[in-house]
């Protein structure tokens, strides 16, 4: 019904697209290894939202950068909503205090696993159901 395939074979680590799907952008990064060990480095307890926020997971899933990420041996791939957990606006990439995103509205920063890290927003940024269907190509939605 309403998924979209994105190919991502052109994104080399360290770039980004955007697809929209339901009328949402979803942000969809070949994270650098610098930005993937960032995020593996951060504490759980030092996140403002513990859960992974990641429908392909159970709600209870920790915010870990694993389960934030599109999984084993995948690490690099990260897909979400991109959309701000405060009020709704679209976040900018690879700016911020902690190298993730910014959204400009009023002052969120995200990591680079898209987790909530200073700022007025809840929630880290929903990863929306998506799997690869192949090497290159994955399907949202
Ligand atoms: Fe993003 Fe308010 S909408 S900080």
């Amino acid at each position: 019904l309403s998924s979209v395939e994105v190919d991502v074979e052109a994104l080399e680590p360290g770039m980004s697209l955007t697809v929209k799907w339901r009328g949402k952008p979803v942000f969809v990064r070949n994270r650098t290894p610098q930005e993937i060990e960032e995020a593996q480095a951060v504490e759980l307890g030092e996140l403002k939202d513990p859960l992974a926020r990641n429908a392909n997971l159970g709600s209870d899933a920790p915010a870990s950068d694993i389960d934030r990420s599109a999984g084993e041996g995948k690490e690099n791939w990260l897909v979400m909503v991109g959309v701000c957990t405060h009020l709704g606006c679209i976040p900018l990439g690879q700016q911020g205090e902690f190298g993730g995103w910014f959204c400009p509205c009023h002052g969120s920063h995200y990591d680079t696993a898209g987790r909530i890290r200073k700022g007025p927003a809840p929630e880290n940024m929903a990863v929306p159901v998506f799997e690869f269907i192949s090497d290159t190509k994955i399907r949202i939605g």
